[in-house]
């Protein structure tokens, strides 16, 4: 290969990684609050890029800022430094269903669709597609005090997916739930995710739950929150959470996490 294919080889990957898309790209973005003993730093000089259709879990310690991240990718709040910017506007989901409990499950999701301005004789049908993809058909009618807790979040990850936006962010959306549920869900997620092509960005404390289902682990260091170490996790999908590798790179992180904690004096 002579040396000016070699040159016009490299500007075009270079071209290429320009225009290369990002579902969130997060860059160089620090994070203060004002407390009555001054400006708290919780999050400092955070970069991390989601990519189309990626599926990425945000781990760290309890208070290190995880939730404070995932509001700021949101838009639910600006950060004090860097920037962020997302593909469209990204679907939330919490740990807390936030439906709205006086609306029937399949009102709770054409509400997401009202708001994003689909058609009133389109909403039943969609919202009925919705409830199927999380394996709730026949659920249309019901209210939310006539739902498990396990139920309730279905809906809730059909409500965000109604909004049909590339990025789903959730935070802790799993961790109510008792460990029977929690898995069947994972399954779910992981299903849907990989149906949808959906970019996900999961945050959770639980070292398990992050390698169960990403594809790449980001750890959140404590005080200030920093990207302290990120693994790709090439366990083939389905995974289960008592599988021997997804056992053995949890226990791996796990002292990471554990290093991380004593490091900053967390509990
Ligand atoms: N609006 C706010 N004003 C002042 N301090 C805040 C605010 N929001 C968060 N913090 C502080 O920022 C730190 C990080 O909080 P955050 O909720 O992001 O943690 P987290 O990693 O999500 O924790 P958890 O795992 O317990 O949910 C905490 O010390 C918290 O007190
Ligand atoms: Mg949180």
């Amino acid at each position: 290969m002579s040396s000016q294919e070699v040159t016009t080889m490299a500007t075009t990957f270079a071209e290429a990684a320009e225009t290369v898309e990002h579902a969130a790209r997060i860059e160089h973005v620090s994070k203060s609050f004002a407390t009555p003993g001054g400006q708290q730093l919780v999050l400092d000089d955070i970069s991390l890029d989601v990519a189309p259709g990626e599926f990425v879990t945000l781990l760290g310690a309890s208070g290190c800022g995880k939730s404070t991240l995932l509001n700021l990718v949101a838009g639910l709040d600006r950060p004090s430094a860097g920037s962020i910017a997302t593909d469209g506007r990204p679907a939330l989901m919490f740990q807390e269903h936030a439906l709205f409990p006086w609306l029937t499950a399949g009102k709770n999701i054409e509400l997401a669709l009202r708001l994003r301005g689909v058609a009133k004789n389109e909403r039943r049908e969609r919202a009925e597609r919705l409830l199927e993809l999380v394996r709730l058909q026949g659920s249309y009618g019901k209210r939310v005090h006539e739902l498990s807790g396990g139920m309730r979040q279905r809906v809730a990850m059909a409500r965000a997916l109604a909004q049909d936006s590339q990025l789903l962010l959730m935070d802790e959306p799993f961790a109510a739930l008792d460990a029977i549920t929690r898995d069947l869900l994972h399954d779910e997620l992981t299903r849907i995710w990989a149906e949808t092509g959906v970019s996900v960005l999961f945050v959770t404390h639980n070292v398990r739950e992050a390698v169960r289902l990403a594809q790449r682990v980001v750890l959140l260091s404590s005080r200030p929150g920093r990207v302290a170490r990120e693994w790709r996790v090439d366990i083939p999908q389905p995974r289960r959470i008592e599988d021997a590798p997804v056992a053995e790179l949890s226990l791996e992180i796990t002292e990471v996490l554990r290093g991380e904690i004593r490091r900053h004096g967390q509990h």
